[in-house]
């Protein structure tokens, strides 16, 4: 690691480390710690442990894509091919085409598709006719290609990005692959989605395997572990920043991973060249990071929103940091079960969290300060 201290003022600018596109696998994961630890020891298992059907589900810019990345990585430096994909038509060819294209390169494959008598590290032999000659449906094509990678003792984890359960093909996909599973091949399945769409998914009758899969709701992180994330990735890229400016970032921050890349982002670039990220830094990059919050990330949030669903989540706006509801049905002018049905919807949606029981808050960041200014604003529809 590089002394912070010693790096002079006016130097060439380092490259920002920060990561506020969405996808981006971060310098640093911030919390994460104990499913990226189960999934790596499910990884090294020989037997089957439950991890490895997972279904991962958080609100938008909770870290959902760069959490299947992340874990796609790990998968491969543990002897296993990882293919990734998002829910959209034409994924199982898109899953076959993929794994197919990584297993010739893992395998050693020079020549197209076809991979026959060819030795890798002078050890292995794989015999491989390209599937689809002779194999008429996907699942018979996966067969094939599992057999091959099992002779090498690779296993193919398969993650599915943004599912929804009004793809045909992800049904298929998950049903074809509870088959594997039954035949004890080295696979696994990690999909991740908004979470209506993940109950959704896991709520469907032909698959109904999937409400045991494993499920990893991604939330709030903790400050600390946004301090911890946040620290290292300014100190281990070469500058310095003070507990002050540090304590205004994590408030900031307020758990969400999109903000601390965001917030990160823009104080780091208010002065590259300098050593420090100062306070001031810090200050204006939280600005700006809040304006890309709202037009990032709250905007498509709330034009998905139902005028019942804005309705009870202004019933939440007098409230500090917790809402009851018998408060929400009264201000709503409705029963306790009419408003029940809106706080499963925006439970489900990773909007609001419950706190205790009969209280919600928000779990989306800024969002309630979002709408009380869209509403100030008149943008009422
Ligand atoms: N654990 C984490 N620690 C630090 N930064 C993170 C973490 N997870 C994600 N990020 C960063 O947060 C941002 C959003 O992450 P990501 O795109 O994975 O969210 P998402 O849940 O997939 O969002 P969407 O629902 O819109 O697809 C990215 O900039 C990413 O680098
Ligand atoms: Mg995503």
């Amino acid at each position: 690691m590089r002394k912070t201290a010693q790096l002079p003022s006016h130097s060439a600018s380092i490259e920002n480390p920060f990561t506020p596109s969405f996808g981006e696998i971060p310098l640093f994961m911030a919390g994460r710690n104990d499913f990226i630890s189960r999934m790596s020891r499910a990884l090294d298992r020989s037997g089957r442990a439950p991890e490895l059907t997972t279904l991962v589900s958080g609100a938008r810019g909770t870290g959902k894509t760069a959490l299947l990345g992340y874990v796609a990585e790990m998968s491969e430096r543990h002897g296993w091919i990882s293919v990734g994909v998002s829910a959209l038509p034409g994924l199982l060819e898109e899953v076959l085409a993929v794994a197919r294209r990584k297993a010739s390169r893992v395998l050693g494959d020079h020549d197209g598709p076809r991979l026959t008598g060819l030795g890798v590290g002078g050890l292995l032999n794989a015999e491989w006719e390209l599937p689809s000659q002779n194999a008429p449906t996907w699942r018979t094509a996966m067969e094939d290609l599992l057999d091959l990678l099992a002779a090498h003792d690779l296993g193919l984890l398969i993650t599915v990005d943004e599912v929804s359960p009004q793809v045909d093909e992800m049904v298929t996909l998950a049903a074809t692959y509870q088959h594997f599973v039954i035949e004890r091949r080295r696979i696994a399945l990690i999909m991740a989605g908004l979470p209506y769409n993940v109950d959704e998914l896991a709520g469907h009758k032909s698959i109904s395997f999937l409400r045991r899969a494993q499920r990893e709701r991604l939330g709030r992180i903790p400050h600390f572990e946004i301090e911890d994330a946040w620290r290292r990735t300014i100190a281990e890229s070469g500058r310095f920043v003070s507990d002050d400016a540090t304590s205004l970032a994590v408030t900031a921050i307020d758990g969400f991973p999109f903000m601390l890349q965001l917030v990160g982002y823009r104080a780091w670039d208010c002065h590259p060249r300098e050593a420090e990220v100062s306070y001031a830094d810090v200050a204006r990059g939280t600005d700006m990071a809040r304006h890309e919050m709202y037009s990032r990330v709250l905007e498509s949030t709330y034009r998905e929103l139902s005028e019942g669903d804005l309705a009870f989540l202004r019933a939440m706006l007098p409230d500090r940091d917790e809402s009851s509801m018998a408060n929400i049905a009264e201000r709503m002018g409705k029963s306790r079960a009419y408003a029940g049905t809106y706080r499963k919807r925006m439970l489900r949606q990773g909007i609001i969290g419950e706190r205790r029981r009969g209280y919600v808050g928000f779990d989306l960041p800024l969002f309630g300060e979002f709408l009380a200014q869209k509403d100030a604003d008149g943008g009422l529809t």
